[in-house]
């Protein structure tokens, strides 16, 4: 496929799946004050012995289905045993994404255009959104796993998973899996900023190989935004939460 063919959702609803680019811009001043966030991350401090070094932050945003978007309060992230079996049945509390992350224009695009793909493919909802702004790093002598669980799933129904920037890396190869199948429907290594994959969480898993640096480089990393969708049934469940609209 080509990397910058755009996202269907039709290959979601389809397929479970779907690689392609966001229609957005990845150039000029507003592209490079939103992916500089990536700058200002923080070392995650739930690593243990992984073999990985990340820097992250984290933030939930309510996505109305009359297309409102509405940042929640709170940074908790839970995921069972179960489901990761690297960092599971712990509550893991990041840093929150800054006020200026979330003034960006284009961060709000992204979000928009997420949530208007995986509405056409899933049908119109209320959507609790989990953020992730994730930069994964390796150094000259150590790689480094952007998802030390290996094959997994994320407990969600459906994750986008955009490639934001590569920096003197190399590897970093997704796999997107079939739910109990050994064969990938996909491998790809995402360069092109903007490149995503989307996936139903439910049906798929997904696996991603490590990242090592450039021959001659001290160090690189490979940044991604994660967004986790989550079906809200009943609003008032995260009535309180809330605090200001995005524009
Ligand atoms: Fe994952």
């Amino acid at each position: 496929m080509d990397n910058s063919e755009d996202l269907r959702a039709d290959d979601v609803a389809q397929h479970g799946w779907a690689h392609g680019r966001l229609p957005l811009p990845t150039e000029g001043r507003e592209w490079r004050r939103f992916a500089s966030a990536w700058d200002d991350l923080v070392p995650d401090a739930y690593l243990g012995p992984a073999r990985c070094r990340r820097n992250r932050r984290y933030g939930r945003v309510l996505a109305h289905r009359d297309g409102t978007l509405e940042p929640l309060v709170g940074t908790e992230f839970f995921q069972s045993k179960q489901i990761n079996r690297a960092f599971g049945d712990q509550l893991r509390v990041f840093e929150p994404l800054t006020d200026e992350a979330l003034a960006s224009t284009r961060f709000t695009e992204i979000l928009r255009e997420s949530v208007a793909l995986v509405n056409e493919a899933a049908g119109k909802r209320d959507w609790e959104l989990g953020i992730h702004f994730i930069r994964v790093i390796a150094d000259a002598d150590e790689a480094s796993e952007p998802a030390p669980e290996g094959r997994h799933r994320d407990g969600h129904e459906y994750v986008a998973i955009h490639l934001i920037d590569r920096h003197h890396c190399v590897g970093g190869e997704s796999q997107v899996f079939r739910r109990g199948e050994e064969r990938a429907q996909h491998r790809v290594t995402m360069t092109e900023p903007l490149e995503a994959l989307v996936l139903s969480d439910t049906t798929m898993e997904h696996a991603v190989s490590e990242i090592r640096t450039e021959q001659e480089c001290e160090c690189g990393w490979r940044d991604t935004l994660i967004v986790d969708f989550n079906t809200v049934s009943d609003l008032t469940e995260v009535a309180g939460r809330t605090h200001s609209s995005l524009q």
